[in-house]
């Protein structure tokens, strides 16, 4: 039907008879003449009637915005004056001869030919009409480009791409499961994978050597900005490398995307260790552009007149730091008791702060509703420590150290981002030397990575003392952003089965939930690892977008529903007896 899409006329077209489809962006009428902008998912193009068309002149009267219409017409240069330098197309336009309309429109609910904020919820109902929005088609035209990418550089480097069942038992990701019924075998489900985990190590285990997946997840867990309950890894799995090489061609991976669709070079990423990330930034993903740190303070603390400080610098669970902002003192009270309500959002209990008006002065130049109840001498060696200068502000936390590193973890890239104290563009690392576990707020261990995580020391080690052992997983990290995570996988029984031990999982419930995988370690399973990428939140941040929702063509709301198809839905009665499933009463009768 066309023969050309609208983006892609220009002077060289000029004189042609060309054929355009699409949807009418605007409608101008100039009395006598009547304009219409052509759009398809290329870009623009003006089209014009005049009254010597008569026909057609007439069917261009009567289209209105967003109609599909078929043009037949010249292409001719634009008059002297009516150049348009910012359209791609803004040269030339097409002198209409022939207008069919191929389909009518209602007057949409979305606005397309001028800037308007659009409620989410409106934009997801009609997302059809949402993604006709240029930018939305350049932001899934640029996912679509980069995957291309990444599935030839995989393929290049000799990586399988294999399917894994939707259809599967529940494999741990920390979130919640999306459960299906089975009508076959009443009474059980399936669960629909959190990540395709156990079955690429099987893969492994089956030879395949290198595999990838651009996969999707499902998992029940709370949303946020950059979290979907269905969201898309690039997956890879290998056999027979160490961490240094699964790092080594994933970050070649990373780096040619950058290169190829960005232009830009993101060179080598540095390492840091867990340790060292959460004590420097309060973060296992920090945000490196910002050139803040926290710095502990505690053993300064611990005989100050304050409580609120002395009782966490003498326990061992807890931290005090400080995190000097450079240039702060102009920060007004309205905007600290800002912060001390951000911080609150994390738990923090209060934000302390010193502004170094003039620190020639002594006590004199500083401000601050806690020096009263610290000795001289403290204060100048906190000020030593933090080598403050005039016009600075130091913030503090006081707490259980999860609190203080989330609170002031936050704060520190808030901050950054309210002073314009980011620099660069890109800033990413591998962190490196995860702890095996954390304590959940039972006490009870829980993975830091998930339980097929192979630990960095041997099996008597991990025995002794769980706590203590670190793993050997990695976590890539851009601009403050987890983009992807992985490990080396455990592939002996023993010691797959002792970190099951130690998660609390019994050996009959480690043979009921995962007695597959123990029974795949037991015929000849290679030395095997990972990692997993987030596609939509690598897209996010190459597109900058400030939401992942923003990269992928339907999303979910921020209650996991499908505004579009109205998911979930309700089922028939039938459909539920055959499942043999019955829905609560209580539950039925809410909207
Ligand atoms: P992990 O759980 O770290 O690891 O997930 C890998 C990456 O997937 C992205 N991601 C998400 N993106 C959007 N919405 C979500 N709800 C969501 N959850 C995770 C993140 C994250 O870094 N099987 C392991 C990988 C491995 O060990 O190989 C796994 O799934 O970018
Ligand atoms: P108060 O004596 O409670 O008014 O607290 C004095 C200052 O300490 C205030 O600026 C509080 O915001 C701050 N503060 C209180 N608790 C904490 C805490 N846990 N960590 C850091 N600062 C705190």
């Amino acid at each position: 039907m066309r023969s050309h899409y609208c983006g892609q006329l220009n002077e060289t077209h000029v004189g042609e008879a060309v054929s355009l489809c699409g949807w009418v962006h605007r409608r101008r009428d100039h009395g006598g003449v009547i304009f219409l902008d052509l759009r398809d998912r290329d870009g623009i193009t003006q089209v014009v009637y005049d009254p010597d068309t008569q026909d057609s002149f007439a069917i261009a009267e009567g289209v209105r915005s967003e109609f599909v219409v078929q043009v037949k017409g010249l292409v001719r240069a634009r008059p002297e004056g009516t150049v348009n330098p910012d359209m791609p197309t803004g040269r030339i336009e097409v002198l209409g001869k022939e207008l069919k309309v191929l389909n009518a429109a209602q007057t949409p609910p979305i606005q397309l030919d001028e800037h308007v904020d659009v409620h989410e919820d409106i934009r997801l109902r009609y997302r059809y009409i949402d993604l006709r929005r240029p930018e939305m088609v350049e932001k899934l035209r640029f996912r679509s480009k980069v995957t291309n990418t990444i599935r030839n550089f995989l393929d290049e480097n000799g990586f399988l791409d294999i399917e894994t069942p939707i259809l599967t038992r529940a494999t741990p990701e920390g979130a919640r499961d999306y459960l299906v019924p089975s009508r076959t075998h009443q009474g059980r489900f399936f669960a629909l994978p959190q990540s395709p985990q156990l079955f690429k190590q099987i893969l492994m285990a089956a030879g395949m050597d290198r595999y990838y997946q651009i996969a999707k997840c499902f998992r029940d867990e709370d949303l946020r900005a950059d979290r979907q309950p269905e969201f898309t890894q690039v997956d890879i799995e290998t056999s027979f490398m160490d961490e240094e090489q699964i790092m080594t061609v994933t970050e070649a991976m990373i780096r040619q995307v950058f290169k190829k669709h960005l232009d830009v070079e993101l060179g080598d990423f540095p390492r840091m260790t867990y340790a060292e990330a959460m004590r420097r930034y309060g973060s296992d993903k920090p945000d490196l552009r910002i050139d803040l740190e926290l710095v502990d303070v505690a053993d300064l603390m611990q005989d100050v007149d304050f409580k609120v400080f002395s009782g966490p610098a003498r326990d061992p669970e807890s931290r005090v730091v400080a995190l000097k902002v450079t240039g702060g003192a102009s920060i007004s009270r309205k905007e600290i008791d800002d912060y001390t309500r951000f911080v609150g959002i994390y738990g923090a209990r209060g934000l302390a702060w010193i502004k170094v008006n003039e620190l020639a002065a002594g006590l004199e130049g500083l401000q601050s509703p806690i020096i009263k109840f610290m000795p001289e001498a403290t204060v100048n060696e906190l000020m030593k420590r933090l080598a403050v200068a005039d016009g600075d502000i130091v913030f503090f936390g006081a707490d259980k150290a999860g609190v203080v590193n989330e609170a002031i973890g936050a704060l520190r890239v808030r901050v950054g981002h309210d002073l314009g104290l980011v620099r660069g563009n890109w800033a990413p690392l591998w962190v490196i030397d995860f702890p095996m576990f954390e304590e959940d707020s039972d006490g009870d261990l829980t993975p830091l990575h998930h339980p097929f995580t192979s630990p960095s020391c041997g099996i008597e080690e991990l025995a002794a003392n769980p706590g203590a052992a670190l793993s050997r997983a990695y976590d890539m990290v851009l601009n403050g952003t987890e983009l992807g995570g992985g490990s080396i996988r455990i592939n002996v029984p023993e010691t797959q089965q002792l970190v099951f031990k130690v998660l609390g999982i019994g050996d009959e419930e480690a043979r009921e939930k995962f007695g597959f995988l123990l029974d795949a370690l037991k015929f000849g399973c290679p030395p095997h690892g990972g990692i997993a990428f987030g596609l939509d939140r690598l897209i996010m941040l190459m597109t900058g977008a400030n939401s992942i929702r923003e990269v992928i063509a339907f999303p979910k709301t921020q209650s996991a529903a499908c505004l579009l198809t109205d998911a979930p839905g309700q089922v028939s009665a039938e459909q539920l007896n055959e499942l043999s499933i019955r829905v609560r009463e209580r539950v039925k009768e809410q909207p």
